[in-house]
């Protein structure tokens, strides 16, 4: 597809959501707006998230005018438009006259109008207001010059178990299995007599109902996933063929303040879907229970993996300029970390740093969130000056749009297998945490400045001379197949306990640990022993001892290099950490939750043999992130509140004050720098 505007945008975006729609009666108020937002170096804003109550006030009746003028008034500036969808939210008249496009929760109640997301994907009737209105604004404004990008609806969530999608529900579940019989062996019907005899028997999961059927409820999540492609995929039919060069994108979030994946939907599938991938980024900055670089790393794990969905840079579609209104304590950036942590969003591989919202809304709930623009409408205060100084900034390094990130490391995610661990009722029902237990491998990797890619089990492996997969719970035959070549072919790999135990259907694999995984691991895992909160054992390796805690899997020997034994309990002195030669690879084993302390011993050694260190750092700081983006730009970040310093290779040009690198790098608190070395 050719991409013609988007293409020849050269600079970040910058700018936000922003609302004109809730300010029609306050002229001067879109006027200052206007003025504003050259002041605070913006160029980009998306509009129409919320508006179809303006659009469409009575069915049928548009109202484009007032977008009209808003857009052509972008254009003139020069900025871009990225031009929403409205169907994140409804207008009551629709809700009214037409009760069915109202959600049914998983109580199978009927939810009242309101809120957002709270419609049904199924509904006939919801498709069709929605494809005309979208259809509407893509004959209007498929070819006007601001539009640079659609954005479709707003961070798709929920499932609805209405009549009608139970029917869209067990017409998937025949298409997939074919037969009862099939389904029946899938979701191991006899166990509480759950043998179906009749597909109107097949319900969704439901908590006056089963939710105990694992088979089941990961099918159930999938087809949710499913479901909600195909209704973005409704959305985007008339748009795609009236504007076959604008880029689509829908925006995708994280779940929490703890920047874990987002749980309900299986992005790696969704990726698959959008132009490009754009997602909304809120960390709790100075919370009171981490420190700056704990949350820096986490953030930098979240950013990797929705770049690495696709292999190609990025869009944070919202972040805050201050706090936002959602979390239970919203507190706003100390001076020095809105230009650090946007900053942080580009060396992750993002062209963009947006913002919920440009101006703050003066009722409802969202009054209080952050802005570009508070309620005192004064661009001299801090926030608006932070703004501006990040629009400067983004101007000064522009050289670096559209470069990608190269790793050679990567962390394998899976959204299926998550399903499936939360619902496992086994081991630790609280200490489960696959997706932290994935950022804390990643950490190391972010303490050295290494880049990873954190991937999902079908991208390809072979670019990568290291793979880490923990506690791949769901592992298919397609992957243990894909790891054995991946490894046999000289990659790395690494792997934990709690890895192996059943198929994409959630059930089980029989007669022991699979000898595909025996095979690539040169051990059997016999046993996992789960420890209580307050227990540990510890396992010595390379001559120190190191705690673990949470689980240990009991593991024979059968073909490995036993690089740890536990040192406590009934199997003290069986191994606990494994290294096998498989192919010109090697694959190794952690058998046992540890901690950080042991994850930097032993990537350590791995890192020294795959030479795999950073080499422009000659001495790094674990306060100080540095990521590469393009062959020879460095962001040097520093996620503390004291001076740092590190040591580089070579020197460079700081962009941001275009003057050269000091040896060593001083990093004042909070300080960002970004550097081109003279080396490319
Ligand atoms: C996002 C949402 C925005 C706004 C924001 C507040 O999840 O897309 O519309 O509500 O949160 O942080």
């Amino acid at each position: 597809m050719e991409q013609k505007r988007y293409d020849l945008e050269k600079r970040f975006l910058h700018g936000g959501d922003y609302n004109p729609d809730q300010w029609l009666d306050y002229p001067e108020i879109l006027q200052k707006d206007l003025e504003l937002m050259d002041k605070a170096n913006t160029n980009t804003f998306s509009l129409g998230i919320f508006a179809w109550s303006t659009l469409e006030p009575e069915e049928g009746v548009f109202h484009f005018d007032w977008l009209d003028r808003v857009m052509d008034n972008i254009a003139q500036k020069g900025g871009n438009v990225i031009l929403a969808t409205p169907s994140g939210a409804r207008p009551a008249w629709l809700s009214q006259k037409y009760p069915e496009v109202l959600r049914t929760n998983g109580h199978r109640e009927k939810m009242l109008h309101g809120g957002r997301h709270n419609h049904c994907f199924s509904s006939p009737i919801y498709r069709e207001k929605v494809a005309i209105i979208n259809r509407k604004l893509a004959e209007r404004y498929h070819d006007h010059p601001a539009l640079l990008m659609w954005h479709i609806s707003n961070e798709y969530s929920g499932e609805c178990h209405c009549d009608l999608c139970q029917e869209n529900f067990r017409l998937w579940v025949k298409n997939k299995y074919q037969t009862l019989e099939a389904v029946n062996q899938a979701w191991w019907g006899p166990f509480w007599s759950h043998t179906v005899t009749d597909w109107a028997q097949i319900e969704s999961p439901s908590p006056i109902g089963e939710m105990q059927v694992h088979g089941l409820n990961l099918d159930w999540r999938r087809f949710v996933t499913d479901q909600t492609i195909d209704f973005y995929e409704h959305e985007i039919k008339d748009i795609r063929s009236l504007s076959p060069n604008v880029p689509i994108t829908t925006n995708f979030m994280a779940d929490t303040y703890d920047l874990i994946p987002f749980q309900s939907l299986d992005y790696g599938k969704f990726a698959k879907h959008v132009d490009i991938i754009s997602w909304d980024c809120y960390p709790a900055w100075h919370n009171d229970w981490e420190t700056t670089a704990d949350l820096a790393s986490k953030v930098g794990f979240i950013n990797d993996l929705y770049r690495s969905l696709k292999q190609q840079p990025f869009l944070i579609m919202e972040s805050t300029p201050s706090g936002v209104n959602w979390h239970d304590v919203n507190k706003t950036k100390r001076p020095g970390m809105h230009l650090l942590s946007s900053m942080q969003f580009l060396a992750h591989g993002s062209d963009s740093n947006l913002y919920f919202q440009w101006r703050k809304s003066r009722g409802s709930s969202e009054k209080f969130h952050g802005a570009v623009v508070d309620h005192d409408n004064d661009e001299h205060n801090r926030v608006f000056q932070d703004v501006a100084k990040v629009g400067a900034s983004l101007e000064k390094i522009k050289e670096i749009k559209g470069k990608n990130i190269d790793a050679k490391v990567a962390i394998i995610y899976d959204w299926d297998n998550n399903w499936a661990l939360n619902d496992a009722q086994g081991f630790g029902l609280k200490s489960k945490r696959y997706p932290e237990t994935l950022q804390e491998h990643y950490r190391y990797f972010w303490d050295h400045d290494i880049s990873v890619d954190v991937i999902t089990p079908d991208q390809d492996l072979s670019k990568y001379q290291l793979v880490i997969a923990p506690m791949l719970y769901l592992m298919t035959k397609q992957t243990m197949e894909k790891l054995k070549v991946y490894t046999k072919k000289g990659g790395t790999l690494v792997s934990t306990y709690l890895t192996g135990y059943v198929n994409e259907t959630d059930l089980a694999y029989l007669n022991g640990w699979p000898q595909e995984l025996k095979d690539l691991f040169g051990i059997a895992v016999k046993e996992t022993d789960t420890l209580y909160p307050k227990q540990k054992n510890n396992l010595s390796f390379a001559g120190k001892n190191y705690d673990v805690h949470d689980y240990c899997s009991i593991v024979e020997n059968q073909a490995a290099e036993v690089l740890a034994t536990y040192q406590d309990d009934f199997y003290a002195q069986s191994p606990s950490v494994t290294k096998h030669a498989f192919g010109t690879g090697e694959a190794y084993y952690i058998g046992a939750r540890t901690t950080g302390d042991f994850l930097g011993a032993f990537y350590d050694q791995i890192i020294d043999n795959l030479d795999l260190a950073n080499p422009w750092i000659e001495q790094g700081h674990l306060a100080v992130s540095v990521q590469q983006r393009g062959h020879n730009h460095y962001f040097v970040m520093n996620f503390s509140e004291e001076s740092q310093e590190i040591r580089v290779a070579s020197e460079g040009i700081d962009l941001l004050k275009n003057a050269p690198t000091s040896q060593p790098i001083q990093m004042a608190p909070y300080e960002v720098k970004v550097i081109r070395t003279t080396d490319g």
